[in-house]
C-alpha cells in the first residue's frame, strides 16, 4: 500500500519524507488555508515547493466546478511539475473532466467520493485515483472501511486500473484496516503514520536489551 501524507505543512512533509516511507502528498483548499496559504499565486508556488520535497504524486485541486474551467485549471496545474496529479471533485462536470484528462494522459484524483457508485463512475471515466473519504463517513454513522471493501470488490470484478486512495484517514487503525482490505493508497496525517511505530512491548524490550548490554560493559 502506498503512503501519502494529507497536509500542506512543509515541515510535516519533510518529516514523513525523511522516514523513507512516503509515496506522495495530497492537499485540498482547506489544508492550504490551514497553513495560511491563500491566493492563486501562493497556492501554485506551494504546490511546486511540495513537489520539490517529495518523489511521488502530489494532488493539486481545481477550484472550478464547470468542465471548461476544470480543464483550463487542471492543464495549468499539470504543467507546473511532472509530479502533479489533478484533483477533480465527483460531480457531473468532474466526470467529463476526468475523461478529458484520461485522454490527454494527465493523471487525476477524483475527490469527495462517498459511495461505490461514484467510485465506479470515476473508474469508468479513467480516473488514476479515486478518493473515498472514510473519516467523514465514520463521522456520519456510516462505516468508511465498508466503502473501501465494496469499491475493492467492484474494481477487482472488472480489473479497473483506477487506484483506491483511502482519504480522510484519521488514525493509525484506519491505515492498518485499509491495508487489510487492500486499498492501493492511503492518505493521512503524520500522527497516524507515526502511530504505526508504537508498541509498549517494543519500548520495554529495547530498554531491557540496552540495560542488559550495559551490565556486561
Ligand atoms: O484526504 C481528504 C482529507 O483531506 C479530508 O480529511 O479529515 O478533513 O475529513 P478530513
Amino acid at each position: 500500500m502506498k503512503f501519502f501524507i494529507d497536509t500542506a505543512n512543509l515541515d510535516q512533509i519533510r518529516e514523513a519524507q525523511s522516514l523513507g516511507v512516503l509515496d506522495g502528498v495530497t492537499t485540498n483548499p482547506s489544508l492550504m488555508a490551514k497553513e495560511g496559504i491563500t491566493g492563486e499565486k501562493n497556492i501554485i508556488e506551494h504546490y511546486v515547493k511540495i513537489c520539490e520535497l517529495v518523489d511521488g504524486d502530489v494532488s493539486a485541486e481545481v477550484i472550478a466546478v464547470d468542465f471548461a474551467g476544470m480543464v483550463k485549471e487542471g492543464e495549468h496545474l499539470a504543467s507546473l511539475h511532472p509530479q502533479i496529479v489533478v484533483k477533480i471533485p465527483m460531480i457531473e462536470e468532474g466526470v467529463k473532466a476526468l475523461k478529458y484528462f484520461y485522454d490527454a494522459g494527465i493523471k487525476t484524483n477524483c475527490t469527495l467520493v462517498f459511495s461505490t457508485g461514484q467510485a465506479l463512475l470515476a473508474a469508468k471515466a479513467g480516473a488514476t485515483y479515486v478518493s473515498p473519504f472514510i473519516g467523514r463517513l465514520d463521522d456520519n454513522s456510516t462505516d468508511g472501511l465498508e466503502l473501501i471493501e465494496d469499491i475493492r470488490l467492484v474494481f477487482d470484478n472488472y480489473s479497473y486500473g483506477t487506484e483506491i486512495l483511502a482519504a480522510s484517514v484519521r488514525h493509525t487503525m484506519h491505515i492498518v484496516n485499509c491495508a487489510k482490505i487492500g486499498a492501493d493508497v492511503m492518505t493521512g496525517p503524520l500522527s497516524a503514520i507515526k502511530g504505526l511505530l508504537n508498541h509498549p512491548l517494543t519500548d520495554i524490550g529495547l530498554e531491557k536489551f540496552l540495560s542488559d548490554y550495559r551490565k556486561g560493559n
